[in-house]
């Protein structure tokens, strides 16, 4: 059997929401709801696997929401909704953590960045992150799912403990009236010049919410001066852009600036050295700002009117959960049966 297209995703509400954050993802759920039924999920179960202080969270939360809306995803076609005000992600995820192996948990690799050193004094939660991600996605049978590079891992983790579900649990499923497996195996969708978007500073590091200096990142809420000022000082090498994208190996920084202008610009990577090639960074860096200014100022406007009305943003989550638990509550009831528990 087929299963229908449905696309999810999930951002953590953890602050300095940023460019990669953008590019890499919410820029693509946009792209995506034109012929695909999507779910936008502010997963703040994922959040709180580090700590976050309470009245910090809650802004935040509303915050992604903002993002999503101000991006231009249309709450009233897809759903955008808050991963803790549908309890079906929580429960789908215990039963995701007594299918999947530590073995297979033991390989994460953001585990192992996030942990650090201080791997036993990392939260439980951490470590079965990937089991509620898996959760998140096959609560709904999601089909596809527009993440940054750095989830890739995760993804094929989610695609290991569906097939091993549907294996596990294949008697069952067929008695329960499905012919091939229940669970979809949710496919990546990774692509573009920004699927990794590398910190201002240091171009082999990944731009992320939590480097201690903000010169690192773009945020969504910087203002005009701001985004000048850090593309400015952005780190480069001294010579010009060159015509060939070939040209841009062994070239980290340059090889990002060029990637954030194409993925503003929706343009190959190609396409902006034939119009760059030659030229130096005195040259290139106005042009990302002006582009970057002209992409981001919409969105960020829109963010902070967004952010001051938060009734309204706790309607739309309201009414996104409402809506997300219709599709999932007929899904955890099979699974219930499936795995053997007494049906409701
Ligand atoms: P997170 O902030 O970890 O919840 O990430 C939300 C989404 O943004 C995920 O799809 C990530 O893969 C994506 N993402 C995060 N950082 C970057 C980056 N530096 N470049 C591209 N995508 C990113
Ligand atoms: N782990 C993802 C990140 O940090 C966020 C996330 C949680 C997610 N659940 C998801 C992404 C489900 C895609 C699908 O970026």
């Amino acid at each position: 059997m087929e299963h229908k297209e449905r696309v999810f995703s999930g951002v953590q509400p953890t602050g300095n929401l940023h460019l990669g954050n953008y590019l890499g993802a919410i820029k693509r759920f946009v792209d995506l709801q034109k012929d695909h039924d999507c779910l936008y999920c502010v997963v703040d179960l994922h959040a709180i696997t580090v700590w976050q202080e309470p009245a910090e969270l809650t802004r935040n939360i509303r915050e992604v929401a903002a993002a999503f809306i101000a991006a231009g995803i249309d709450p009233e076609q897809q759903i955008i909704f808050n991963q803790s005000q549908v309890s079906g992600h929580a429960e789908l995820a215990w039963i995701f953590n007594c299918v999947a192996r530590m073995g297979w948990l033991n390989r994460m690799t953001q585990f192992k960045e996030k942990a650090g050193k201080h791997r036993e004094n990392a939260s439980v939660g951490l470590f079965a992150y990937p089991n509620l991600m898996a959760a998140d996605i096959l609560l709904y049978r999601a089909t596809h799912v527009p993440v940054g590079e750095d989830q890739k891992q995760h993804l094929e983790l989610a695609r290991d403990i569906a097939q091993k579900f549907n294996n596990d649990f294949s008697d069952s499923i067929e008695k329960a009236g499905f012919a091939d497996g229940f669970f979809p195996l949710p496919e990546p969708l990774i692509a573009g010049p920004a699927t990794r978007v590398m910190s201002l500073r240091n171009g082999s590091e990944k731009m992320s919410k939590s480097a201690a200096s903000d010169m690192s990142r773009i945020n969504l809420t910087d203002d005009a001066d701001t985004i000048a000022r850090k593309v400015k000082k952005a780190k480069t090498d001294p010579d010009a852009l060159p015509s060939e994208v070939e040209g841009l190996e062994g070239r980290p920084e340059a090889a990002n600036l060029v990637g954030i202008y194409a993925a503003l610009a929706d343009i190959e990577v190609g396409e902006v050295l034939k119009q760059f090639g030659g030229a130096g960074f005195g040259t290139f860096k106005p042009a990302l700002v002006e582009l970057a200014v002209e992409r981001l100022a919409p969105i960020s406007g829109e963010m902070k009117r967004l952010v001051g009305e938060a009734g309204e943003i706790d309607r739309i989550l309201n009414q996104g959960a409402d809506r997300a638990r219709e599709i999932a509550n007929p899904i955890m009831s099979k699974v219930r049966q499936i795995v053997g528990f007494i049906g409701d």
